[in-house]
C-alpha cells in the first residue's frame, strides 16, 4: 500500500518541485530561472520539505506530491527582532489534491521550525483554512496607499536643504543600519528586516531608483505611470520631505504614487492632500511557533508593567501547551510555564482535519461559567487564539470569534495591555 511521508528536498527533486509550481500558479516568466535558482540556494539543505508517496515501505524510490519552504527573516515586533519563518513556495500536485498533502506539509514545516529556532512564523494565505489548521491566524495586511505624485512633490518647500545622492550597493550596510534604528525607534511590529545582502542586490537592480541622505533613504521604482515606493527611511522631518519630495517629481510622467508601507507613515500628516480613499490590502497570516522564546525575543511597551496567565494548548508545537504567566516590564517581556503539557502531541495522520480534538476538548471544558463570564481560570486559547492575540487581536474580539475562553476581566485587560499593536507588512514573498 502508498504511504505518504516528508523528507528535506534534495537537488535531484527540483525539476519534479518546479514542474508541480507551474501547474499550481503557470509557467515561470522572464527571469524566472535566476529566481528558481535563488530560492534552491535559499532553502535547499534545511528549509525545504517535499512530501512523497512511496509505493510500499520497502521501496527506495518515491514520488515528489508537493513542497512547501521556510524564508529565513529578521521580523520587528515591539521595535526588536527576532527569527521568522515565511512560509512561502506550497503547493501539490492537481493530481494528489484532497488527500492531505497539504496539511501533512503544515505540520511538517511547523515543527521544522521549531528546530530552526524560527519563534514566529507567517504566511501570505491563498487557503486561509488549511492554515488555520495548523494554528495560523489572520495576523495583519500589507496596505499600498496611493497619492497624488503632485501634492508630495509640494513637499519640496519643506525640504530645508536636505542634500541626496543616488546609492548603489556599496551603501547597502548602511541601508541596513538606518532601516534597523528605524524599526527600532518607532518600535514598529510586523515588517521584515532585509539584510544587507538583500540590499545590495537590490540596489544593484536597475529597474529600482535609490537615494540616500544622513539620516534616511528611499527605493522605488516608475513604469506604466505610476510611481511605487518600497521603503522609506527618514528620521528627522526635512529628509522625509525631501525623500517624498524627489519620488513627487515623477509627477508630470507619472501622477500617481503608490507606497507599500505602514499605514500610518507619518507622510499622511505632512502631505496636504489625503491618501486615495481605495486602501488596497493583502492579508497575512502569523503562527506563535515557540512562544516562550517570542516572548522573551519581542519588545513591548516600555511605560507598561503587567502580568496575566493563559493556558494554551497547542498539539502541533507541544512546548507552547501548558499554563504560562506572561509578565512584562520595562519594555521587555517573559513567558513562564507554570503548569507543563498534559495534552497529548498530535498523531500525524495525513488526513487529520483541521479541527484537533484534543484541542477542541481544551476550549470545551472551559465553556459554561467561562464562556458567559469569567471565571478565575486563565484564558485558554489554542494556536490560532495565541496567533490573534500575538498580532493585536483585543479579548473581547477573540471571544466573539470562539477563539478565547475562560479568564478574568483584568487577565484580559492586561493581556490586551501586553500585546496592543497594528501590525503591517511592508513586503510580499
Ligand atoms: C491549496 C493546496 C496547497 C491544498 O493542497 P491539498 O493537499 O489538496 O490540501 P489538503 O488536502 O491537505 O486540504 C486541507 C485543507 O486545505 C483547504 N483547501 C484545500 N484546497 C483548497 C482550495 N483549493 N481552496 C481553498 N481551501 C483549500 C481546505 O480547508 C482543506 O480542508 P478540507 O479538505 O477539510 O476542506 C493545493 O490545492 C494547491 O497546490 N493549490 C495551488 C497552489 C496554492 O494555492 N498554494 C497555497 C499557497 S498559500
Amino acid at each position: 500500500m502508498s504511504e505518504l511521508r516528508v523528507r528535506d528536498v534534495t537537488e535531484a527533486d527540483l525539476d519534479a518541485v518546479l514542474t508541480i509550481r507551474s501547474r499550481s500558479f503557470g509557467p515561470l516568466g522572464a527571469g524566472g530561472q535566476g529566481w528558481w535558482q535563488r530560492v534552491a540556494d535559499e532553502t535547499v539543505g534545511g528549509r525545504m520539505l517535499v512530501v512523497v508517496e512511496t509505493a510500499d515501505s520497502r521501496s527506495a524510490s518515491d514520488r515528489v506530491l508537493g513542497s512547501g519552504r521556510i524564508r529565513p527573516y529578521q521580523q520587528v515586533w515591539g521595535g526588536r527582532h527576532l527569527p521568522m519563518g515565511g512560509v512561502a513556495g506550497v503547493y501539490v500536485d492537481p493530481a494528489a489534491r484532497g488527500r492531505g498533502v497539504a496539511s501533512l506539509l503544515g505540520r511538517a514545516l511547523v515543527q521544522r521550525m521549531i528546530e530552526l529556532g524560527d519563534v514566529v512564523s507567517c504566511l501570505y494565505p491563498t487557503a486561509p483554512m488549511l492554515y488555520r489548521a495548523v494554528g495560523y491566524e489572520l495576523g495583519g495586511g500589507q496596505t499600498r496607499l496611493t497619492y497624488a505624485a503632485d501634492a508630495l512633490r509640494a513637499l519640496r518647500s519643506v525640504r530645508a536643504g536636505v542634500s541626496l545622492r543616488a546609492a548603489g550597493p556599496g551603501d547597502a550596510a548602511r541601508f541596513e543600519e538606518l532601516a534597523r534604528a528605524h524599526q527600532q525607534q518607532n518600535r514598529l511590529s510586523g515588517p521584515m528586516l532585509p539584510t544587507a545582502e538583500t540590499w545590495r542586490a537590490q540596489l544593484a537592480d536597475t529597474e529600482m531608483i535609490h537615494y540616500l541622505a544622513d539620516d534616511g533613504f528611499v527605493a522605488y521604482s516608475l513604469g506604466g505611470g505610476v510611481l511605487t515606493v518600497e521603503s522609506l527611511v527618514a528620521q528627522s522631518p526635512g529628509t522625509a520631505a525631501a525623500l517624498w519630495s524627489v519620488v513627487g517629481s515623477g509627477s508630470s510622467a507619472a501622477p500617481v504614487v503608490e507606497a507599500w508601507l505602514d499605514p500610518r507613515d507619518p507622510v499622511a500628516l505632512a502631505v496636504g492632500g489625503l491618501p486615495d480613499a481605495g486602501v488596497h490590502t493583502v492579508p497575512w497570516m502569523l503562527r506563535v511557533v515557540d512562544l516562550g522564546g517570542a516572548v522573551a525575543a519581542r519588545g513591548f511597551a516600555p511605560g507598561l508593567v503587567a502580568s496575566a496567565s493563559v493556558a494554551v494548548t497547542d498539539p502541533d508545537a507541544p512546548a507552547n501547551t501548558g499554563t504560562w504567566v506572561i509578565a512584562v516590564s520595562g519594555g521587555r517581556g517573559k513567558a513562564v510555564l507554570q503548569q507543563p503539557s498534559t495534552v497529548p502531541t498530535r498523531t500525524t495522520h495525513p488526513r487529520s482535519s483541521g479541527h484537533h480534538p484534543e484541542s477542541s476538548d481544551h476550549l470545551r471544558t472551559a465553556a459554561g461559567p467561562a464562556a458567559s463570564g469569567h471565571d478565575e481560570q486563565p484564558v485558554r486559547l489554542e494556536a490560532r487564539g495565541l496567533a490573534a492575540l500575538w498580532c493585536g487581536w483585543t479579548l473581547s474580539r477573540l471571544r466573539q470569534a470562539g477563539l478565547a475562553v475562560g479568564g478574568t476581566s483584568s487577565d484580559d485587560a492586561a493581556l490586551d495591555a501586553i500585546f496592543a499593536g497594528q501590525p503591517f507588512m511592508t513586503e510580499y514573498f
